[in-house]
């Protein structure tokens, strides 16, 4: 049996990453057609199981699945037998005895969608955020959309300045990753306790990323500034004193970036407390990324379960081929 799966950015080398960015940019037009329908996937099956809340990432990997005419079933974590006491484990092979081509799995525990990929024998497995570790396709998705912005100009040689809850953010991990390789440089913005020691305690982590405790500082120059919520749910101590004064320090809005980055995008992977940590007209703005990155999120993931689940080769094509 051989098996692609998609776990993270980290493991993938430049040319991967622009191939799923490739193969993803030729889906586009299938969600501008009338019938909205491709038969890539005729025949394959595809089990979603999110045992965390999602609304962009689930509803775009089961569009995404339907497109290509795959078989797609959903489990939520709600309506799963994980709430009688199920291992995560238990779970998987009892969906991979059914035979599927894919398992798309979102889990709060960071390092599940490679714990899964390890035991699994017959089904690749797409992560789709794993605690605080990962979300690759969402860092996928992020960097279509700038390529789209960027056009011929390219994605590289950019500065993206992320702000905010570093430190628990997947989608942070997975962009730091995603722009390293592609040669951009990093700059981590926010209060000390909200940067991953990790990225702090070296300051030069991979040659390109810098970490700054001041707003102004952080966003000046940068032609890209990704917003990111505060995890709440995540902290277990008290990495801020409260919401407002998170909000009086590192609050990003128009004023701030025509003054400092006058020529940046605004990315938010969502979901977003406007008025927290950004500003809702900033969102709804003109140098907003924001509906274009839910959009494109469609197309990764066609591009993603396209590449996994045509991966998937059964021992009886090994055995032909
Ligand atoms: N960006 C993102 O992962 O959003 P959801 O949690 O709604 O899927």
């Amino acid at each position: 049996m051989s098996l692609t799966h998609l776990l993270d950015i980290e493991s993938l080398n430049k040319e991967s990453i622009y191939r799923y960015l490739s193969n993803a940019q030729s889906f586009l037009e299938v969600s501008e057609r009338d019938i909205k329908k491709v038969p890539s996937l005729r025949g394959k099956t595809i089990i979603n199981l999110f045992l965390e809340a999602s609304t962009r990432t689930r509803a775009s990997f089961e569009i995404a699945g339907k497109r290509l005419s795959a078989d797609t079933i959903n489990i939520s974590g709600s309506t799963s037998s994980t709430t009688k006491g199920e291992t995560l484990l238990d779970t998987a092979r009892s969906l991979e005895a059914m035979n599927p081509d894919v398992l798309v799995v979102r889990h709060s525990e960071s390092g599940s969608a490679r714990f899964l990929a390890n035991y699994l024998k017959t089904t690749a497995v797409a992560n789709a955020g794993d605690g605080m570790h990962e979300h690759p396709t969402q860092a996928l998705l992020d960097c279509l959309s700038l390529q789209q912005h960027f056009g011929d100009a390219g994605i590289e040689g950019k500065t993206i300045a992320i702000v905010g809850d570093v430190r628990h953010s997947r989608v942070a991990r997975s962009n730091i990753w995603a722009h390293l390789k592609i040669g951009n440089r990093v700059r981590l913005v926010g209060p000390p306790t909200l940067i991953p020691p990790e990225f702090a305690a070296t300051r030069s982590f991979g040659g390109g990323v810098e970490i700054c405790h001041n707003l102004h500082e952080g966003l000046e120059g940068a032609d890209i500034v990704m917003c990111l919520r505060i995890q709440l749910e995540r902290m277990k101590d008290h990495f801020i004193p409260s919401l407002q004064e998170y909000t009086n320090e590192y609050f990003v809005s128009e004023k701030l970036i025509s003054r400092v980055a006058p020529d940046a995008v605004v990315m938010h992977p969502g979901p977003i407390n406007r008025g927290v940590e950004v500003e809702s007209a900033l969102i709804d703005g003109p140098r907003s990324l924001v509906s274009r990155q839910v959009t494109n999120g469609v197309a990764v993931r066609m591009a993603v379960l396209f590449e996994l689940a045509t991966s998937v080769r059964r021992s009886e094509e090994v055995k032909e081929s």
